[in-house]
């Protein structure tokens, strides 16, 4: 298939390509590289040995969307494309829904224009607000704009309901929507991982510079949770686990149904002395860590029921703990400053 994967370059969409590529798809990336870095696809091309079209496009920029569509046909098209920093986004909730629901509407108006009605969209944990019972299936209430804490997690449920209405009115979309835990880990090769800009927010990235030195211990926000040893507990999923999850899901586009849902996990959750005890063993090196308040806005756990992938697409997130903070380490180690780096090493020498 041709597949558009929009944000591509990003954390999830390059391991993704990875995955499209190897199993025979034709990809074609836009980016407008405001969380990634050109380097990424570089990468990609390296451990796939084959090269793929890439254009530096702001998805809020019609004219441009359009000219990809003009100029390639596409079968597919997967949306990672967005901001997704929920601290900051109750600081810019302009910018968050502005970049997140307009690059949605740009792209999906497009897609009619051309008539491409196949769409896999980049879904959240977060779109379940604070749930009433664990682990989450996906006919849980989502989408509760009152229950979902933030206006990141909110553009996202909107986007949702987007998208539901458009399958209703239009049976020639097949919409499907990926309700990600929390994705960690990187490819095996370590030449792609995630990257963050600045502080990480994340927990496994921020342990994984701690690990490295760049930054002195962890701050562990709250140990009075209703959990096992009293800090949050989440779903890890290895990101080359998640990304296989996209070209599983591309069999939904055969199907005879026009709007599918499902939560990518594990169903197994890990505290986050869990993760540090887990990053520990991988690296070699003592983790320091310090308890700190809770953050707003967290909950006790979040835990995915994965069966729904497991019996419609046969998805099963394989990868443990243990490999995520390997994978995650060895990136770390081969790329203490992101792919930062290499722009430099180029830059020096050209
Ligand atoms: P990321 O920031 O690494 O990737 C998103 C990419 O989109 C970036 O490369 C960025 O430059 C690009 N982008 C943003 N706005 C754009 C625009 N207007 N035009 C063109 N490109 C644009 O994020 P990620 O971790 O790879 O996440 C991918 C998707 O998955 C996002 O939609 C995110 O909300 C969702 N998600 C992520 C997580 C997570 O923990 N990483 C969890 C749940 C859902
Ligand atoms: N945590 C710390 N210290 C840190 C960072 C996080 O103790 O420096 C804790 C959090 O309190 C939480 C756990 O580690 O208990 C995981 O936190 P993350 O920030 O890594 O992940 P979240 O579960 O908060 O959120 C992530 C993404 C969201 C997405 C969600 C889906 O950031 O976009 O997963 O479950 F919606």
């Amino acid at each position: 298939m041709n597949i558009l994967v929009a944000g591509g370059l990003g954390y999830i969409g390059s391991h993704t390509i990875v995955e499209l590529i190897e199993n025979g798809h034709n990809v074609i990336c836009i980016d407008n590289l405001f969380n990634s870095s050109v380097v990424a696809k570089e990468r990609i091309e390296k451990i796939t040995n084959s090269k793929f079209i890439f254009y530096n496009i702001d998805l809020i920029d019609y004219n441009k969307v359009d000219y990809v569509f003009e100029n390639n046909k596409i079968d597919v098209v997967i949306m990672f494309a967005g901001y997704k920093a929920v601290g900051e986004s109750t600081n810019k909730p302009l910018e968050y829904y502005y970049n997140n629901i307009v690059s949605m509407i740009n792209v999906l108006d497009v897609m009619k224009k051309h008539n491409c009605f196949n769409i896999i969209f980049s879904s959240s944990a977060t779109v379940y607000g604070i749930p009433k019972k664990m682990p989450i299936t996906e006919e849980d209430e989502a989408n509760n704009i009152n229950n979902i804490t933030n206006p990141y997690g909110r553009s996202k449920a909107m986007i949702e309901k987007i998208l539901n209405d458009l399958s209703l009115a239009d049976d020639r979309y097949k919409i499907v929507i990926l309700r990600y835990f929390n994705p960690v880990g990187a490819h095996q090769s370590g030449l792609i991982g995630e990257d963050p800009r600045g502080i990480p927010n994340n927990l496994m990235p921020y342990i994984a510079q701690v690990a490295v030195g760049k930054r002195d211990k962890v701050h562990v926000f709250g140990n009075n949770y209703n959990t096992k040893d009293g800090t949050g507990v989440r779903d890890y999923i290895h990101v080359v686990d998640l990304a296989k999850g996209h070209v599983l899901a591309l069999k939904c586009f055969v199907k005879n149904q026009n709007m599918f849902i499902y939560n990518l996990g594990t169903g197994i959750g890990y505290s986050v002395l869990d993760v540090i005890k887990s990053y520990e063993k991988a690296s070699n090196k003592r983790i320091d860590f310090v308890i700190e308040g809770r953050r707003s806005g967290d909950v006790d756990c979040l835990l995915c029921d994965p069966e729904k992938a497991k019996l419609e697409l046969g998805f099963v997130a394989n990868k443990t703990l243990d490999e995520m903070c390997v994978d995650s380490y060895r990136f770390q180690l081969n790329n203490p400053n992101g792919y930062e780096d290499d722009k430099i090493v180029k830059m020096v020498f050209e």
